[in-house]
């Protein structure tokens, strides 16, 4: 019996390969002695998967894990996390490696960036304690040691001065030194910022509110390489974009988030796919970038549905193999989920004759 289904099995794949054949090989190969095999996944099947080996040894998360950073070009990772009497950074290679903690300096961290060029390692962490490190910026070597303060450490902003934050949310550093700044988290403060690389301010949008480049609660902001930033305007339930010379606001998505604000953004290595958070969904969806010129409606790729209460909260991708991190602060821990290499569609001609079924 089980021989039967078997061969009905069989019989069934041979049709298809027939069918395939005909139209995808017929033109180049003639029959019966080849055949096409047409491998296509549907795109929402497993664009990526969970790589259950990073960390090698989770627990060093020991706090409420609420973001993390990639350094691609030295294989870095940064995870920021909260509690009382636990190293506030862990450092861990690509491959899943505790390296090193840091232990001073951050009250409560919220979001981080790792900026990276050859001349250049440094890693940004905003902090909206309320101590005496809160409501700043900050700019770390790789070491850990503190090299920058931006901001008035243990003052909330008054909604007067631009670099006096709020709940400063998080921010993204571009090769150049640029720096953009989203502030913030549900403070006084619905701030979009853009600092040259020695902290002049250079554009900004500064309101509380629904319209065109009005915010509330701007909770992560990345840079595509069109030169248009990107913000997850999480209380607007929307993502807005913006000319990233001069603050012009270019268009919003506003039609993917009805449920839930987005809380995190940023693209992948080709530029094609802009990954999104939703904390409460605990859920990413990947949706397609627009092209120049057109910012148009969101349209979702695939989603990637995370347990219950994991609460994904800020994410990083690395440029160089496009693992996104996510840093789960329901969960207390940061997963790294990989691209399925070959989930493209893709033909593969074989010759049966060679594998002796004709
Ligand atoms: C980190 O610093 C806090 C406060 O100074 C201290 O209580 C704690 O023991 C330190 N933890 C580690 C792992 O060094
Ligand atoms: C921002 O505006 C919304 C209503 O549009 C209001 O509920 C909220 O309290 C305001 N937030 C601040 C910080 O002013
Ligand atoms: C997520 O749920 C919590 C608790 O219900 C709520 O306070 C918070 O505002 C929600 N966050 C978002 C982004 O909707």
């Amino acid at each position: 019996m089980t021989r039967f289904w078997v061969c009905v099995a069989g019989a069934g794949f041979f049709l298809a390969f027939l069918v395939f054949h005909s139209r995808f090989c017929a033109s180049r190969l003639p029959l019966p002695l080849h055949f096409a095999l047409k491998i296509s996944w549907r795109p929402e099947e497993a664009l990526y998967r969970l790589d259950v080996d990073w960390p090698k040894y989770s627990e060093y998360f020991t706090g409420a894990t609420f973001c993390v950073a990639v350094d691609s070009l030295n294989g870095l990772v940064y995870v920021a996390q909260r509690g009382d009497n636990i190293p506030k950074v862990l450092v861990f290679t690509e491959d899943g490696y505790f390296l090193r903690a840091w232990n001073y300096t951050v009250d409560t961290p919220h979001g981080i960036f790792a900026a990276s060029t050859p001349h250049e390692q440094s890693v940004w962490i905003t902090d909206v304690g309320s101590g005496l490190y809160g409501h700043t910026i900050k700019k770390y070597n790789s070491f850990g040691d503190l090299v920058q303060v931006l901001g008035t450490p243990g003052k909330k902003g008054t909604g007067l001065n631009p670099l006096q934050f709020d709940n400063p949310a998080e921010l993204y550093v571009e090769d150049t030194g640029d720096i953009y700044i989203v502030d913030g988290d549900g403070g006084l403060n619905n701030r979009l910022i853009k600092l040259s690389q020695d902290f002049m301010i250079l554009w900004l949008h500064g309101e509380n509110g629904t319209g065109p480049a009005k915010f509330s609660v701007p909770h992560s902001v990345t840079v595509d390489s069109d030169g248009r930033v990107w913000v997850a305007d999480r209380g607007n339930k929307r993502i807005q974009v913006f000319d990233k010379d001069t603050g012009e606001w270019l268009g919003a998505w506003n039609n993917c988030f009805s449920e839930e604000g987005p809380s995190a953004v940023r693209f992948t290595p080709d530029g094609k796919h802009l990954i999104v958070a939703q904390l409460n969904l605990s859920r990413l969806l990947l949706t397609a970038a627009p092209p120049v010129g057109s910012i148009g409606d969101c349209s979702v790729i695939s989603t990637i549905q995370l347990a219950d209460q994991v609460s994904p909260h800020l994410l990083d991708v690395s440029g160089k193999t496009g693992a996104i991190y996510v840093a789960e602060i329901g969960a207390k821990q940061v997963q790294k989920y990989v691209p399925v290499k070959s989930y493209s569609s893709s033909f593969v001609c074989i010759h049966l004759e060679e594998i002796g079924f004709w």
